[in-house]
């Protein structure tokens, strides 16, 4: 069973969900405790779907899960996953949490569930002491830079041929201490 696999974190806010014309139930962010190989194979789709050849596979993804925290997005009573998160601890800093992935399906993109899955995670870390969250971002990658900068997340480096030549990033970083405060204004 799915959910014996998966630890549930908490779930959208129904106000979010209720102003959506999405017809969905409730939609939760869980963290992957264990897999099988059906979950495997739809997070390894899922991630193809999105970032094509780039996206992780089982090699990938078997020692996230192990070692690393891999988030998703899903409808409780569903099993397809409608968002993707990994994280890695920082070694230097392991106050840091390094966002290694990062992806919601394309049918329901730019309808802020990105923001509200971030958002979620980011109150979970907190729980685990974490206090930052890096990331590097394309610097063309207009709605992502635009999510994490209104989230709260500040450009720290620009990187030039991060992944090979032509392939600029921003460095960008977010100190997740005062979250709760600001959120609750
Ligand atoms: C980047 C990505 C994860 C963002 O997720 P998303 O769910 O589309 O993001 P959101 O809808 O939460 O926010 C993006 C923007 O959409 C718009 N948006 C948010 N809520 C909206 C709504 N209810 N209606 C319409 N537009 C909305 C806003 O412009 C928002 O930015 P802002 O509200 O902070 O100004 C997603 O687009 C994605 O998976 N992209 C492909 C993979 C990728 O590039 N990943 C990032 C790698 S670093």
């Amino acid at each position: 069973m799915i959910e014996n696999m998966l630890e549930e974190i908490n779930r959208l806010p129904q106000k979010f969900i209720k102003n959506l014309d999405f017809n969905l139930s409730s939609c939760k962010v869980y963290l992957v405790q264990d897999f099988d190989l059906s979950l495997l194979d739809n997070m390894v789709s899922f991630g193809l779907n999105i970032f094509g050849e780039l996206g992780m596979n089982e090699w990938g993804l078997v020692p996230q899960i192990r070692h690393g925290s891999v988030y998703i997005l899903k409808e409780d009573d569903q099993t397809d996953i409608m968002g993707l998160a990994i994280f890695m601890r920082d070694w230097e800093n392991t106050e840091k949490a390094y966002l290694f992935d990062f992806a919601i399906d394309k049918e329901i993109q730019g309808h802020g569930f990105g923001r509200q899955f971030l958002k979620i995670i980011a109150e979970n870390l907190l729980e685990q002491d974490f206090k930052k969250i890096s990331l590097t971002v394309d610097v063309e990658n207009e709605p992502a830079i635009r999510l994490y900068r209104h989230i709260g997340f500040k450009p720290v480096e620009y990187s030039r041929n991060e992944y090979g030549k032509g392939h600029n990033r921003y460095i960008m970083e977010w100190d997740i201490t005062g979250f709760k405060e600001i959120e609750k204004r």
